[in-house]
């Protein structure tokens, strides 16, 4: 692309929202912190394997799971980056017991809430495989100035108003929806910005990608185990990176199906409503794809709690229809 048509990230956004002069909602500083954020973590990921990042933190998340070095140094990151705006009014980490207020001293003047996965994929991390940070953004629905309260925080997917991830793999790419499209940016480490790579981003409708760990087949139900049968005799590609970030990006851009179904082992699945399916589900259904419990559109899903787990079958609209049908005849 010649230099004169480089689209950094900040005047992406400024220009979507000079078109729509409408919207009451001014999330340039939001994203402003974001890709600082970003921008930390990433330069902290490229030097892991030099400085002393890698590894357990040696605790153990409200999740029951091993907390690494790098989920905490993301997880701070963050939160610090997105204190900053006074934008802000609450900020949910699947690294935290609870959600945390701020702005609180300033009157509670944040219009926004914002939950993140500040690192996804941490088991990945020692290996040096593609990891990254996923975030979801809703507005609250108590007035301004008022304590922001459990209810403001548990909000159906589809009260987004903007949902994206990062992912620091072969380059660093930071891929955002506001419910117009879904664009994706790449990290020019040169300049030091995000730059507009992957403008109006879709999924095809069918693909070949199948990720799932099937390792755990003989603990899914007998309609899941058919639907994996089906899928090999059908000769689909298996991809399974165990970074979900990662995972969906690549089917995102090739067209694929990414699959975390309920087990004997896990009843709810794996991932996370609020910080890993909600966010993706927005950007899969911006794309042209499609995410459900195998129940329910996800994005449809009142929460519960805030670490509320769900079954998750995401990605290309008429592979998820064709899971749907051979796992699920009875939803
Ligand atoms: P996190 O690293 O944020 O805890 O998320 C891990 C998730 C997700 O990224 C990945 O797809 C999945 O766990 C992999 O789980 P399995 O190892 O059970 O397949
Ligand atoms: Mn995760
Ligand atoms: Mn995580």
């Amino acid at each position: 692309m010649p230099m004169h048509q480089v689209i950094t990230l900040s005047q992406f956004i400024a220009e979507e929202q000079a078109k729509h002069p409408e919207s009451s909602g001014n999330l340039s500083r939001i994203f402003r912190d974001i890709k600082l954020a970003a921008k930390i973590v990433n330069r902290d990921v490229r030097k892991a394997g030099l400085v002393d990042i890698l590894g357990e933190h040696g605790t153990m998340n409200i999740q029951g799971e091993e907390v690494k070095k790098l989920d905490v140094i993301a997880n701070d990151i963050f939160i610090d980056s997105l204190s900053q705006s006074g934008d802000i009014c609450a900020i949910l980490s699947e690294e935290e017991d609870d959600f945390r207020p701020v702005n609180t001293q300033a009157g509670n003047q944040g219009k926004y809430i914002i939950a993140i996965d500040p690192m996804d994929g941490s088991s990945n991390i020692d290996a040096n495989v593609t990891i990254g940070t996923i975030f979801s953004i809703w507005k609250r629905k108590s007035p301004l100035g008022s304590e922001v309260t459990l209810d403001d925080c548990l909000q159906a997917g589809n009260e987004q108003v903007a949902a994206g991830y990062v992912v620091y793999g072969s380059s660093t790419m930071l891929v955002y929806t506001t419910g117009s499209g879904v664009n994706g940016f790449t990290l020019d480490v040169s300049i030091g910005d995000f730059c507009l790579s992957h403008p109006n981003m879709t999924t095809p409708p069918m693909g070949q990608i199948c990720s799932i760990n099937s390792g755990n087949y003989r603990s899914f139900s007998e309609g899941m185990r058919e639907y994996i049968d089906y899928t090999n005799n059908k000769g689909y590609t298996g991809r399974y990176i165990g970074s979900f970030v990662a995972d969906f990006h690549r089917n995102m851009v090739k067209g694929g199906i990414y699959l975390y179904p309920a087990s004997e082992k896990a009843p709810n699945g794996k991932l996370r409503l609020l910080y890993e399916c909600n966010p993706m589900a927005f950007l899969i259904e911006q794309a042209g794809g499609f995410a459900t419990t195998g129940k329910i559109r996800v994005l449809d899903i009142q929460p519960a709690e805030l670490h509320q787990r769900i079954p998750i079958i995401i990605g290309s609209k008429d592979m998820v229809e064709e899971a749907l049908r051979i796992a699920h005849p009875n939803r």
